[in-house]
């Protein structure tokens, strides 16, 4: 059995066709889950310790040094204390080993559970969006991390899937952005599906191909299209926001003539919104503190830039930054801060003000930020949205139709009325926004199942591709200009 997999930025999902239907898989009473995952911190029982030979070992070398230096002490007494200390070694080993070994813990916690765990234990290991990381220079102990992070969520899928459609699920077609965020360029690209893939192994799946999540987007709306025509899907994510120009509906074969990506997303918006309105209460640009700890405070799902700014020290900031930014340092404490600021962000979209009580990082302390914090915050994602949709106007021969706007982030007024903005007199269809992809996927992944290939995009030679008369490619799915599949 063959699945469509959305691994989200923020929210993953699935589905798949049975008998012609799309079934979405449930995870506990929702149709997604957060894409987050929590490992307890395995403290080690001492109860566990057992003097194998290499302890005995120790506990007689530790022997020989204290008959020398406490010859007064009765045996007895030096076999219990040599005992205790060795014991103690070994608890701080396990420790250790198991702090380290964190992607190999079996107790995993997936989505808002993991988050909540988090935030209630205090102590353990929270993964949030996996997929941001993908595309990044990664250490090797860091790079087996993420793919055990992904492995794990993949796996949770797998099997949630494999129960609730009753037949062992093996097959999968995972949605990816036309540009995965990276630090390396398209490199970063290629690593991010190799990853993927790796981690899609690791989880079980025989049988993984990839689609472009707009092009997943489109096939799902052409199925809703009595009518032939062109149009522009808009999928504005956590991650990143993908657009792709099609043809699409009216019983024909869908065609996908061009696809556009940009590395930013709503995410984006809440790192903006901490920035511009948090962070100046804790110190940016009203203490000495350089703007970057500030960057690298609000990067939540980047593992190093946390681990950059857990490291600072702050005892001799002026108060009442100095302890602020203590606060933000406990475990836990960023995750608060970014999950308040995306708080914010949907709050904006629907009432002029809103506030925030950050007595974690100080008893008292409250916040309050309107709309216009919000279109200063949103302002550099905006700007970038508007030359995304420009570059995809002007590569088209002709105005869509409609423009089908998908992604969590398209529930934003702000959003919406910027894609309205670019395309004027274009009707807006508002899709599922959390589930206009993973039904594509679904679709897509029948199709290969009954011996069809994935939904082809043409990008590398855009107006050859658009000048070309479109083309129906094998399998039933069609492409304009490019080998079908487009499978990494
Ligand atoms: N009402 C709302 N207003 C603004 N943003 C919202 C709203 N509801 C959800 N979001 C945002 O939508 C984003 C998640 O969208 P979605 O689930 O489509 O992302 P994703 O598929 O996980 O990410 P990606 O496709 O980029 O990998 C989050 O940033 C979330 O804050
Ligand atoms: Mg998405």
């Amino acid at each position: 059995m063959r699945i469509g997999i959305d691994f989200g930025t923020s929210y993953s999902a699935a589905a798949a066709m049975v008998n012609g239907e799309l079934t979405l898989i449930q995870f506990g009473d929702a149709y997604q889950f957060r894409t987050a995952v929590f490992f307890p911190e395995v403290v080690p029982n001492p109860d566990d310790f057992r003097l194998t030979p290499a302890l005995e070992a120790q506990v007689d070398t530790l022997l020989l040094s204290m008959r020398r230096e406490h010859p007064q002490v009765s045996e007895a007494q030096r076999c219990r204390d040599a005992i205790r200390v060795v014991r103690r070694q070994w608890m701080e080993e396990q420790t250790r080993v198991a702090a380290a070994s964190i992607a190999s813990f079996q107790d995993a916690l997936f989505g808002e559970d993991a988050v909540e765990a988090y935030l209630v234990e205090g102590t353990g290991h929270l993964i949030e969006s996996p997929k941001s990381m993908l595309g990044y220079r990664l250490d090797p102990p860091v790079r087996r991390i993420i793919v055990s992070i992904a492995a794990h969520i993949l796996e949770h899928i797998r099997l949630t899937a494999t129960r609730q459609l009753g037949v062992p699920v093996r097959g999968a077609v995972i949605g990816r952005p036309v540009e995965f965020r990276s630090s390396m360029g398209p490199a970063g690209g290629e690593q991010a599906l190799e990853l993927l893939r790796e981690a899609a192994t690791i989880a079980g799946f025989d049988e993984v191909s990839f689609l472009e999540e707009p092009a997943a987007a489109a096939m799902h709306y052409h199925m809703s299209l009595p009518e032939r025509q062109l149009a522009l899907i808009v999928d504005i994510g956590g991650g990143t926001t993908d657009v792709a120009y099609a043809e699409l509906g009216g019983g024909l074969e869908p065609v996908i003539h061009h696809s556009w990506g940009l590395p930013k997303g709503g995410t984006d918006l809440d790192i903006g919104v901490s920035l511009h309105s948090f962070m100046p209460h804790l110190g940016k640009d009203v203490s000495p503190v350089p703007v970057h700890h500030f960057v690298e405070a609000a990067s939540v799902h980047i593992l190093p830039k946390q681990r950059e700014f857990r490291r600072q020290n702050y005892r001799l900031v002026d108060e009442p930054f100095g302890s602020r930014l203590r606060s933000l340092q406990q475990l836990g404490a960023t995750t608060r801060l970014n999950r308040l600021a995306e708080r914010i962000k949907i709050e904006l979209g629907a009432q002029a003000r809103a506030g925030v009580d950050l007595a974690f990082i100080e008893k008292g302390l409250t916040i309050e930020v309107g709309q216009p914090d919000l279109l200063l915050a949103a302002e550099d994602f905006l700007q970038r949205l508007r030359r995304l949709l420009a570059q995809a106007r002007d590569g088209m021969v002709e105005m869509p139709r409609s423009i089908f706007l998908t992604g969590g982030s398209s529930r934003s007024p702000l959003l919406q009325e910027s894609v309205r903005a670019s395309f004027p007199g274009v009707a807006v269809v508002a899709g599922d926004p959390s589930l206009g992809v993973v039904s594509g996927l679904a679709a897509a992944s029948s199709r290969t199942a009954r011996g069809c290939t994935g939904l082809c995009l043409s990008r590398k030679d855009q107006s050859a591709a658009l000048a070309r008369p479109l083309a129906s490619v094998r399998g039933g799915i069609s492409t304009a200009g490019n080998e079908c599949p487009r499978e990494e």
